[in-house]
């Protein structure tokens, strides 16, 4: 089965890619393919932040990798937290904190248009031929939901309804949040790329 590393800490996004690529493909974290590190992720876009997670696993490994960033874009914060997703209430990365600051901000405000938007970068190819760097994306529109509701996910799941469906995220279950994600639809351009080589 081929292998690629999969430069995250996540274990949501972990399972999430793993159960939408099934037997094919064996996805392996940085813990397991031991790195202990914590990547930065300073820039000012998801795709600058995904390029920077894959070039520096590569660079230790030199090996097929790929990465993702994602962010929560709501339309009434002009687009915020977005790339500051993970870090919006601060260092913390404290999911509660984050959405008790995304439902404040917002407070009654009608418009809840939101979206979620993954970058993935993947650098494949072989030590013969070299090495490609290729970027995928995925989005899923949605709106906010005025206070939480559910509990299973992470992240920003709870207050997110994507359109199509009247619940949230974090009411899901996994392979039904699949068919809206905006991972899924990241990481079907990613599978479909990788079985076309
Ligand atoms: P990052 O891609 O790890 O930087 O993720 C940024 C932040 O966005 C995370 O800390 C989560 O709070 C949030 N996030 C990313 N993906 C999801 C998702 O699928 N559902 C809910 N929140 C998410």
């Amino acid at each position: 089965m081929p292998t690629l590393i999969f430069a995250t800490n996540n274990q949501h996004k972990v399972d999430e890619i793993q159960s939408l690529v099934g037997a094919d493909f064996k996805i392996i974290p940085l813990k397991e393919a031991g790195f202990d590190i914590d990547i930065p992720e300073p820039h000012d876009t998801l795709q600058e932040n995904a390029a920077e997670k894959a070039n520096t696993i590569f660079k230790i490994t030199q090996q097929n990798c790929f990465s993702e960033d994602t962010g929560m874009e709501v339309e009434a914060l002009q687009g915020a937290p977005g790339v500051k997703s993970a870090r919006y209430a601060g260092e913390g990365r404290d999911f509660q904190a984050n959405i008790d600051k995304v439902l404040q901000n917002l407070g009654a405000q009608i418009n809840r248009t939101a979206q979620f938007r993954t970058v993935i970068c993947l650098i494949w190819g072989d030590a013969v031929e070299g090495y490609k760097t290729y970027y995928f994306e995925g989005i899923c529109k949605g709106r906010i939901a005025s206070e939480m509701q559910g509990e299973k996910g992470f992240g920003y799941d709870p207050i997110f309804i994507p359109d199509g469906a009247d619940k949230s995220f974090a009411q899901m279950s996994m392979d039904e949040k699949n068919k809206y994600s905006h991972r899924q639809k990241a990481v079907t351009q990613l599978f479909e790329f990788l079985r076309s080589k």
